[in-house]
């Protein structure tokens, strides 16, 4: 019965253990230096003398972002960038606002899944599986949605009313790849004739996109 118990115990640690994006910790705290020219797998730990709880603290997902924008989206991170204290932590939230009918359009994060719980309004949400299989829902307030690690996902404002989430993160940093952007607003270009083989239109095609997507000046 203990061996049982053991074998269990160990069973779950391993399924825990495999589950950690960022790497685990080594010290109760590295509070990031965000300034530092040191490059290190996250970032070089601040003066533990100049730490206080400002470096724990964030204010900037109390109020709705402002979505008048061409998706009609905005994504508002609380991260390592914006918490210093988060920094080997291996956790971050971002808040996101919707317009009417917004989009925030398929994108990947390279290094979390993502849990979202829906503060305000009816969205539309999925993810796609390496088998490129759809898996998607409409979900309303009070409800969650998981998008695992790495795989294209979107939200769209369904709803006639603004809509916001809150989505965690099992990353101080998950980064985003945003396929649209990435493929035809990338610094420098991607060749317009890998574009047009891979998405079988021609080439003008592709520059009518590229332009559409061009980073405002
Ligand atoms: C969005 O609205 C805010 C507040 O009204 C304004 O300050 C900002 O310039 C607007 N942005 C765009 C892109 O229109």
């Amino acid at each position: 019965m203990e061996a049982f118990v053991a074998l269990f115990l160990t069973t779950f640690a391993l399924v825990l253990g495999a589950a950690v994006a960022d790497p685990d910790l080594l010290q109760d705290i590295c509070v990031a230096d965000l300034s530092s020219g040191v490059k290190v797998n996250g970032f070089p730990c601040k003066n533990p003398s100049s730490v206080g709880a400002d470096d724990f603290f964030f204010a900037g997902l109390a109020k709705p972002g402002f979505t008048n924008n061409t998706l009609g989206s905005l994504v508002t991170g609380a991260n390592v960038e914006k918490i210093p204290g988060l920094n080997t932590l291996g956790v971050s939230l971002s808040r996101i606002d919707y317009a009417p009918g917004g989009l925030n359009p398929p994108h990947t994060h390279p290094r979390a899944t993502e849990i979202v719980f829906v503060l305000e309004g009816e969205l539309e949400v999925g993810f796609i599986t390496t088998s490129n299989v759809l898996i998607s829902k409409s979900i309303r307030k009070g409800e969650i949605f998981v998008f695992p690690k790495g795989l294209v996902h979107f939200q769209k404002n369904i709803g006639m009313m603004p809509a916001s989430v809150i989505a965690a993160f099992n990353s101080q940093l998950p980064g985003t790849q945003s396929l649209a952007a990435t493929l035809f607003a990338a610094t420098p270009t991607v060749p317009d004739d890998v574009l047009s083989k891979a998405f079988q239109i021609g080439t003008k095609q592709v520059q009518k996109i590229k332009s559409r997507l061009a980073p405002k000046k």
